[in-house]
């Protein structure tokens, strides 16, 4: 249904001029348990506002899930509002004109003094005009490590990726698979660009991705990274699964024994009811070089020329934002939230992790927000590419990552 075919249908009901309940179709590819445990946060709060959440989920990760939203709001059928990654995803769709102009509800809300980091709020400002509301915080610098694998294989559960490495032929031995890697190709890129940061450093990571620097890519840090890409490679053979939730499901069933993901994997753990420190661990930078991205979610609102779905997009944004909605929503979510001045006692210790980390300005930007999304396209293409090829070397990846990050912009 339209968003003008809803609107009457909730007008009517509500008799002309009466503050009408409207229903909003929001679109997200968050399908996960623990991402529809969260989306349901925000779900309860809108309904309990009055209003109707209509859920659009799409199965399939972003990179399903992208391309139908665009579809549908270019195809003159959008939904009320929809997330994409914090950056540059949204770019073709703020200049075109198709993107609600939120900049008087982030006035009002106070949003520059309140959200955190202002790059944030920055993501979503386009010639100074703000057209998202950042939601939260989602960092992919994070390796999860099964407790119980390791006392399977009787070992200490690593607190780097050298030990991770050294220990990874005894887990073998267990019968246990050492890496749980999903089938999707910005899985692949997204763990090799976690990597790349944890074993080549800060500075070498911001040349390739800010700098879009080719030689760093062919120097000596980027060539340890390609090889011990290659080396994980390797350590996935044994599990074949698609979907990011089902590799962190092998690591919760003990199946395998970690996996790179972002922390949006918290979500599963806490839905399975594990504990952590107890069941499973996390590496924050895989133990290495504790940096994580500041990446993570946000919500666009398109043009509907319907002022009265104008102002539900608007509460809902600001809805978004409020304190005890921010905390319900990360809680469950994985996520931190993108105000500091929420009560967030409770988190477990590898969100603990995260708020220090955050709190002592240990961050660098996303992927999202560096690069283009032509370029992740070529870069996740590329990376699957190598993953599924065992015959492709790290040398040769190496030479075709460097040509893409030399055309990148
Ligand atoms: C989003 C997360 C989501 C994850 C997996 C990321 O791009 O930022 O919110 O949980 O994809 O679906």
């Amino acid at each position: 249904m339209k968003l003008t075919t809803k609107l009457l249908a909730a007008t009517a009901i509500c008799g002309a001029g009466a503050a009408s309940a409207t229903e909003l179709e929001v679109m997200h590819w968050w399908t996960s348990g623990g991402e529809a445990n969260a989306v349901s946060k925000f779900a309860e709060a809108w309904n309990a506002a009055g209003n109707t959440w209509v859920d659009g989920a799409i199965a399939g990760g972003g990179d399903t899930a992208r391309p139908i939203m665009v579809s549908r709001i270019i195809g003159g059928d959008p939904p009320a509002a929809f997330q994409f990654n914090h950056g540059r995803q949204a770019e073709e769709l703020v200049e075109a004109g198709m993107i609600l102009d939120i900049t008087d509800v982030s006035e009002q809300e106070g949003w520059a003094d309140i959200i955190t980091p202002s790059s944030l709020l920055d993501s979503c400002t386009y010639d100074g005009r703000v057209f998202c509301v950042p939601v939260n915080i989602h960092s992919w610098q994070w390796m999860w490590l099964s407790n119980g694998a390791y006392e399977a294989a009787g070992v200490d559960v690593p607190t780097t990726w050298t030990e991770y490495v050294e220990t990874a032929d005894a887990v073998r031995e267990a019968g246990i698979v050492p890496l749980a890697m999903g089938g999707q190709s910005w899985q692949q890129n997204g763990s090799f660009g976690v990597m790349a940061l944890a074993l080549a450093g800060q500075d070498a990571w911001l040349a390739v991705n800010q700098d879009k620097d080719s030689e760093v890519v062919m120097g000596p840090e980027y060539t340890r990274v390609f090889e011990a890409f290659g080396a994980a490679r390797e350590l996935s053979d044994g599990l074949n699964v698609q979907d990011w939730n089902q590799a962190t499901a092998a690591v919760i069933n003990d199946t395998a024994a970690a996996q790179i993901m972002g922390d949006w994997a918290q979500g599963e753990f806490a839905l399975a009811g594990e504990v952590a420190g107890e069941d499973y661990s996390c590496l924050p930078g895989l133990g290495e070089v504790a940096l994580l991205d500041t990446g993570g979610d946000a919500f666009f609102f398109p043009v509907t020329g319907d002022p009265e779905i104008e102002a539900a997009q608007k509460e809902l944004a600001a809805l978004m934002l409020s304190p005890e909605v921010q905390v319900s929503f990360n809680s469950a979510k994985g996520s931190l939230p993108v105000r500091p001045d929420v009560d967030l006692t409770t988190v477990n210790e590898c969100t603990q992790k995260g708020l220090d980390l955050l709190a002592e300005g240990s961050t660098v930007p996303s992927g999202n927000q560096l690069l283009s999304p032509d370029t992740t396209t070529q870069l996740n293409d590329l990376m699957t590419e190598f993953w599924e090829s065992p015959s492709m070397t790290p040398a040769e990846v190496q030479e075709q990552y460097a040509a893409i990050i030399a055309d990148a912009d």
